[in-house]
C-alpha cells in the first residue's frame, strides 16, 4: 500500500512537472493558436482531429495551415474569436478548410471536405469555377502580384508622403516582407487610399511568403489578429504609429494577381488579361463595395474581379472597364 502510494505521488510530480515545463515554454509569438510543449518546447497548431503540423515561431505560419487552423477551431468551437467590430460582417469570407502539403503550401485542387471542388492558386483563392471532384488542376498557379489597398480615416493634417512610405515599409517589415517585394508604394490624398504593391521578386528571399504575409495583415485589419498578444504586431487595433499620431484604416482590399489568366467562365471575357483579382473584402457594409466596385480603379485595366466572400462572390464577377 504504502508503495503504491508512493508511486501515486511520484507520478502526479511527474505530471506536474510535465505541466511545469509546459508553463515554461514561451509563448509562439507569430502564432496565438499554436500549442508549445515537452522538453524542447515544440510548438506545433492543430488543424485536424490528427494532424498538428510542427510550426517554427520565428516565422508566420503559412496562410493554408492557418485557414485550416480556423477551420478547425470553428468546427468545434474553440477559439477566442474576439466580439465584432464594425469590420466584422465580411470576416467569413472565402473561407474553407484547405488542403496543404507539408510545407504548408496550398493544394492546386480545394474540395473544403465537399464534392465540390475548384482549384486555387498559391495565394489559395480560387482561380477557377467549381466543378466536381473531377475538375482537374494539373498545376498550382502563382500569384506574383500582391495589391493591398488601404484606406485611413481622416487625420487632422496633411498626410506627409514621405513619411507613409516609409510606415508603410515599415507595416511590411513586421510581416516579414522583404522591402525587395514592395515595387511601389501610392497614395491618393482625395480619396486617402494607400496602395501597395507587393512582387515576387527572385533576388531576394523572404522568411515569410506574399500569401501568409497578407493574410496575417488582413487578419489584423480585421481585428483579428494571428499574432500572440506579446508579439509588437506593427498594426494595431487603432492603427499604425504615424508621424506623431496614429494612422487608423477603415477599409483594406488584397487583390491577388496570378501569373496565368484565371478560368472563370465568363462572358465578355477579354484576351490579353493577365490577372484574377480577388477582392478580400474587409469593408464595413455592402454598400461601400459596391461603391468600390463602381469607383476605384483596379491594378490594371481589364481585370476580372470576384469579391469572395458571401453573395458576392457570386454576383461581382463583372469586368471593369477603366
Ligand atoms: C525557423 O526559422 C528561422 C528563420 O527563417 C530559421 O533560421 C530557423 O532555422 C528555423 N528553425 C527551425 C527549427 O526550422
Ligand atoms: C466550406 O465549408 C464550410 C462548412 O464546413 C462552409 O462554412 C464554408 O462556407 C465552405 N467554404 C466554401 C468556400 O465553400
Ligand atoms: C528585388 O529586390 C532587390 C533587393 O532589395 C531590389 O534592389 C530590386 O529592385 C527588386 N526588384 C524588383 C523588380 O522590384
Amino acid at each position: 500500500m504504502r508503495v503504491l502510494g508512493s508511486l501515486v505521488l511520484a507520478l502526479c510530480s511527474l505530471a506536474a512537472l510535465a505541466q511545469e515545463e509546459d508553463k515554461d515554454c514561451p509563448m509562439c509569438l507569430t502564432n496565438q493558436f499554436a500549442k508549445c510543449s515537452g522538453s524542447t518546447c515544440e510548438c506545433t497548431l492543430k488543424v485536424a482531429e490528427n494532424m498538428a503540423p510542427i510550426v517554427n515561431c520565428s516565422k508566420l505560419t503559412s496562410k493554408c495551415w492557418m485557414m485550416k487552423n480556423e477551420m478547425y477551431r470553428k468546427k468545434n468551437n474553440i477559439g477566442t474569436r474576439r466580439k465584432p467590430t464594425e469590420h466584422a460582417m465580411l470576416d467569413n469570407d472565402g473561407i474553407y478548410d484547405p488542403e496543404c502539403n507539408n510545407e504548408g503550401k496550398f493544394h492546386a485542387k480545394q474540395c473544403n471536405g465537399t464534392d465540390t471542388c475548384w482549384c486555387v492558386n498559391t495565394a489559395g483563392v480560387r482561380r477557377t469555377d467549381k466543378g466536381d471532384v473531377n475538375i482537374q488542376c494539373p498545376e498550382l498557379v502563382e500569384t506574383f502580384w500582391f495589391q493591398v489597398q488601404l484606406r485611413h480615416k481622416p487625420m487632422e493634417k496633411q498626410v506627409d508622403q514621405t513619411k507613409l512610405k516609409e510606415a508603410i515599409k515599415n507595416v511590411f517589415a513586421g510581416y516579414q516582407v522583404d522591402p525587395g517585394y514592395i515595387e511601389n508604394v501610392e497614395y491618393s490624398e482625395e480619396d486617402h487610399y494607400i496602395i501597395v504593391d507587393l512582387k515576387q521578386n527572385r533576388t531576394v528571399t523572404s522568411p515569410t511568403d506574399l500569401a501568409t504575409a497578407t493574410y496575417y495583415l488582413e487578419k489584423d485589419i480585421k481585428g483579428n489578429t494571428l499574432f500572440s498578444i506579446q508579439y509588437n504586431r506593427s498594426i494595431q487595433d487603432d492603427g499604425i504609429p504615424f508621424d506623431g499620431t496614429k494612422l487608423s484604416f477603415e477599409e483594406a482590399y488584397v487583390y491577388y494577381i496570378d501569373s496565368k489568366n484565371p478560368e472563370f467562365s465568363m462572358k465578355g471575357m477579354t484576351p490579353g488579361i493577365i490577372a484574377v483579382i480577388v477582392v478580400v473584402c474587409l469593408a464595413v457594409v455592402a454598400g461601400l463595395v459596391v461603391l468600390f466596385f463602381t469607383r476605384r480603379k483596379a491594378a490594371k485595366s481589364h481585370i476580372y474581379q470576384k469579391a469572395e466572400g458571401r453573395e458576392l462572390d457570386e454576383i461581382q464577377k463583372q469586368q471593369l472597364t477603366t
